[in-house]
C-alpha cells in the first residue's frame, strides 16, 4: 500500500464518502465524536475541529502575534479548515494538503464560495514529501496519519513545517498497547487486517510509537486525549459482525468502497475488543 493507492482510493470514493457518509453537510470525512454536551450530528462531526480551535486559541493567547497560520496535512475537502475559518476570532491563513486532485478541486470551489480563496490555499501533494511551505503555528492531521505507509517520513516532514514553539496535532486510530505488544488471536488479527486493508491504513501504530517517533523529531507530547468512549459503535452482536467480515473477505469484490465498508465493520470490532483507540495527540515543537 503506497501513496498512489491512497490517491486512487480517494479519487474513486470521495464523492461517495460525502454523499453516503455522515459528513456531507460538514464537508468532513471523519468520525463523529459524541462527547458530553454534544447534541447534534453536526456538532459531533465538528468536535475534533472544536478541540483544534481551542488549541489555536491557547497558543495564540500564550505566544502568538496575529495572524495565525495553520496547515492541514490530509485535509479532505477542507471541512475542518472551513470550520476554523468561521469560528476563529482573528486573522487566519491556511494550507490544506491532500493527495487527491478531486479533493483539491472541491475544496477550492468551496473556498471561493466562502470568499476565502486569498487566505486558504489547497494543494495536491504527498505529505511524505512536501513542497516548500511557510512553517505554520499549528499543523494537524485528522484521520490522515494512519494512511502513511512510512510514519517516520510523515514525522520528518511535519518537523519541517511546524515552526519552533508551534504544535503538531494528530487525531487518529491507534493500536492499543495490547495490540501493539501482545499476541493476538487469529480472529483479532483478521479484524485488524480487514480494517487496515479496507481503509488503506498501513500507518496504524500505537500512541507510544508515535510519541517516540515525534520525540526523535523534536516534538514533546503535551496532551493525549482518548476519544474512544465518545464514539458511537454499532450495537450489533460481535458474532454477527464477525460472520459478515468472514463472508465479506470471501466475496472480496473489486470495489474499494465495499472493502472500505468492510474495513469500517472490522474497525467496530477492533474498538469493541480494545485493539484500537481513537485519540487526539498534541505535540509541541521544542524551540
Ligand atoms: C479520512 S480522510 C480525512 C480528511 C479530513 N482530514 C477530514 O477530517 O475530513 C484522509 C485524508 O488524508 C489524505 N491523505 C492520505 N494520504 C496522504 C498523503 N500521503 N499525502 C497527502 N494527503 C494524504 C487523503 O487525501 C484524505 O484527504
Amino acid at each position: 500500500m503506497n501513496s498512489a493507492d491512497v490517491r486512487a482510493y480517494y479519487e474513486r470514493n470521495t464523492r461517495l464518502f460525502l454523499a453516503l457518509g455522515a459528513g456531507r453537510r460538514a464537508r468532513t470525512i471523519h468520525r463523529a465524536v459524541w462527547a458530553s454536551g454534544i447534541v447534534s450530528a453536526d456538532e459531533a462531526l465538528h468536535y475534533t475541529s472544536r478541540l483544534l480551535l481551542h488549541e489555536i486559541e491557547c497558543l495564540r493567547h500564550d505566544r502568538l502575534a496575529a495572524p495565525v497560520h495553520i496547515i492541514d496535512l490530509g485535509c479532505g475537502v477542507g471541512g475542518t479548515l472551513f470550520y476554523l475559518a468561521s469560528h476563529f476570532d482573528g486573522p487566519l491563513s491556511a494550507v490544506g494538503v491532500t493527495i487527491s486532485p478531486l479533493q483539491v478541486r472541491l475544496a477550492r470551489e468551496q473556498a471561493a464560495r466562502l470568499g476565502l480563496q486569498d487566505r486558504f490555499q489547497f494543494i495536491e501533494a504527498d505529505f511524505l514529501c512536501l513542497p516548500d511551505l511557510t512553517p505554520a503555528d499549528i499543523v494537524f492531521s485528522i484521520e490522515a496519519f494512519v494512511h502513511a505507509p512510512a510514519p517516520e517520513r510523515y514525522m520528518a516532514q511535519a518537523a519541517r513545517v511546524v515552526r519552533a514553539g508551534g504544535r503538531l496535532i494528530v487525531c487518529d486510530d491507534f493500536l492499543s498497547p495490547r495490540a501493539a505488544n501482545g499476541a493476538l488471536t487469529a480472529q483479532e488479527q483478521r479484524w485488524l487486517r480487514t480494517f487496515q486493508e479496507g481503509w488503506h491504513a498501513p500507518g496504524l501504530s500505537s500512541a507510544a510509537q508515535i510519541t517516540e517517533l515525534a520525540g526523535a523529531h523534536g516534538f514533546k507530547l503535551l496532551d493525549d486525549r482518548d476519544l474512544t468512549p465518545d464514539l458511537r459503535v454499532l450495537s450489533w452482536n460481535m458474532g454477527v459482525i464477525d460472520a459478515l467480515i468472514r463472508l465479506g473477505r470471501l466475496t472480496w469484490l473489486p470495489s474499494a468502497y465495499w472493502r472500505s465498508t468492510l474495513g469500517s465493520l472490522a474497525l467496530q470490532q477492533c474498538l469493541k475488543a480494545g485493539l484500537t483507540t481513537y485519540r487526539f495527540l498534541v505535540f509541541a515543537r521544542c524551540d
